[in-house]
């Protein structure tokens, strides 16, 4: 009798197909940067990472403020990978930047170019910006999405343009970063095309390989902060053995090589207050970047939550909802609450009026009550609601959403006008291989439901009192919905 491995190995040649991963072509210069992209590692620092087809014993990248003047470097010897991949990750800071400057860039290699981002502003800089939210995003191409609203899955021709990274493209000047909660490409949704089947393994990987080479003119120009989501985990949907399950795929492996040393702890206290800049220090001690952590820019702080693993019933960890048994990234088992608590409790808002908090699962959410991740509003809503968190950033759910702010499933009465509570958003309309989600029947506090064709939000910072929050359509630039929270921000340490 044949082993089962046997089978897999000669069924393809009897069915006469190959088998077929759309992996990118190999550069022959084995130095050439790929998947590129820039983070804020500081409020001074930025981190420049790429994957490379070989190890590299160390990488370098030269920086300056003029484009034909690198005068200076920065290398390291961060080169990862694991298994099942065919790339290495690497990692370099720049530090010691001016804030709110434009630097030119170049990764050493003998074959790459120019390219340039702008720092972080300031903490307390009140210049107005926007910021781009993208979630559940996938590849687009031969193993990539549908632009139909149902879950079915024809052929997209492999040259149609990803609506929403190509408007992020079209874009490009409009807003200064963007944020994306989880869901990456959804690689590990390989099974869905039949060619597939018998080679998981090097599917997952060329879906990634491909994915991260589209978003590189985004994100090589424009920090990309990251956190993460159940698809960054999953093996239980493989309709197979787990054994088929390639290593990146499991317990958010691809995630954490890929962004490991990228993201930022979390930004020291720019705070008279010591008591504040006690917390700030004991967050930056509790943050565990890329699944917990913050940043700020100019009059905002933003804190990026692992909404998967790492507290009470968390849905992929070891015996949660979501079974996938990731995690946890903590060294116990209350650190990411902990950080999360010191970390909001040392925001000044005569520093940084605007606190916003993103996620991947929501606990407001319109349609289905499967999306609801009712352990994540038990961990998480009481210490939004105490430090008087303005915005929870969500996705998960494949269509585009804003609550009035609610405060355990009770309406704020303020309205947009001075709430107490969080507003929320749902932003996973970009688009991947799933298909959008229904819309479903209005819940809650829920003024605004849209998944017909692929979106996305934008934040405009206006000013310490007025942020602005649109959804945009992505193939036309269509204004979805458009609204603003009205903040006095008057106390400088919110307790409520
Ligand atoms: C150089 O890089 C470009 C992409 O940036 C790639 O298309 C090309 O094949 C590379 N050349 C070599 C010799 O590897
Ligand atoms: C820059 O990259 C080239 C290969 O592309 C390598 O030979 C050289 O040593 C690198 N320089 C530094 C300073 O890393
Ligand atoms: C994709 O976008 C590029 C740049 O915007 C454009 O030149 C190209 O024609 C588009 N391709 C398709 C198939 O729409
Ligand atoms: C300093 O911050 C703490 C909260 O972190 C607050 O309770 C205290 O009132 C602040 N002190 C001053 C002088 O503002
Ligand atoms: C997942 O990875 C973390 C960190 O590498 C490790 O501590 C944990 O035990 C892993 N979980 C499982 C289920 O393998
Ligand atoms: C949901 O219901 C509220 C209250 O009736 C209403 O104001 C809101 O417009 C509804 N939202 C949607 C998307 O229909």
């Amino acid at each position: 009798m044949a082993s089962v491995s046997t089978l897999i190995q000669i069924l393809p040649l009897v069915a006469g197909f190959a088998l077929a991963a759309d992996y990118p072509g190999i550069p022959k210069d084995l130095t050439t940067p790929v998947q590129q992209r820039v983070a804020f590692k500081g409020p001074n620092a930025i981190s420049v990472a790429w994957n490379t087809y070989q190890k590299l014993n160390e990488g370098c990248v030269q920086y300056g403020k003029s484009a034909n003047s690198l005068t200076s470097q920065a290398c390291s010897t961060q080169s990862l990978t694991y298994g099942t991949s065919r790339t290495w990750a690497n990692t370099v800071v720049l530090s010691g930047l001016d804030a709110a400057t434009t630097y030119y860039y170049k990764i050493n290699s003998t074959n790459s170019t120019v390219n340039q981002f702008m720092t972080a502003r300031t903490p307390g800089d009140k210049t107005a910006f926007n910021l781009d939210v993208v979630v559940d995003l996938g590849v687009y191409g031969a193993d990539g999405y549908t632009t139909s609203r149902k879950r079915d899955i024809p052929y997209v021709q492999p040259a149609l343009n990803h609506t929403t990274i190509a408007a992020l493209a079209r874009t490009i000047d409009n807003y200064d970063f963007v944020i994306h909660p989880g869901d990456f490409a959804y690689a590990d949704d390989w099974y869905l095309k039949p060619k597939n089947l018998l080679d998981g393994k090097n599917a997952y990987a060329a879906i990634l390989e491909n994915f991260y080479d589209q978003l590189a003119p985004i994100a090589d120009r424009k920090p990309y902060m990251v956190s993460p989501g159940n698809h960054e985990a999953a093996c239980t949907e493989i309709p197979f053995s787990s054994g088929l399950c390639p290593e990146g795929q499991k317990n958010f492996t691809d995630f954490l090589t890929r962004f490991n040393g990228q993201m930022p702890t979390s930004f020291a206290s720019s705070s008279k207050n010591v008591t504040a800049q006690a917390a700030a220090k004991k967050a930056q001690a509790l943050a565990n970047p890329p699944f917990w952590y913050s940043f700020e820019y100019g009059m905002a702080h933003i804190v990026m939550i692992d909404t998967e693993t790492d507290f009470p019933s968390a849905p992929d960890a070891a015996g949660g909802s979501a079974n996938l048994g990731g995690g946890p990234f903590g060294k116990t088992p209350t650190q990411q609450l902990d950080f999360l608590d010191a970390d909001l409790s040392s925001v000044d808002r005569t520093v940084t009026p605007w606190v916003i908090v993103a996620g991947h699962r929501p606990w407001y959410s319109t349609g289905d009550s499967k999306n609801i991740c009712t352990p994540c509003q038990k961990a998480f809503e009481p210490l939004f609601y105490k430090y008087g968190v303005d915005l929870g950033v969500f996705g998960h759910v494949h269509n585009s959403q804003r609550f009035n702010p609610v405060y355990n499933n009770i309406a704020d009465t303020a309205g947009l006008k001075n709430p107490k509570a969080p507003a929320y958003i749902i932003a996973g309309g970009a688009g991947n291989i799933e298909g959008l989600s229904d819309v479903g029947a209005n819940f809650s506090t829920n003024v605004f439901a849209y998944g017909d064709e692929f979106s996305y939000a934008t934040l405009k910072f206006k000013d310490a009192k007025n942020l602005q929050i649109d959804f945009l359509r992505s193939d036309t630039g269509e204004v979805l919905d458009s609204s603003v929270v009205y903040k006095e921000h008057a106390v400088a340490f919110v307790r409520n």
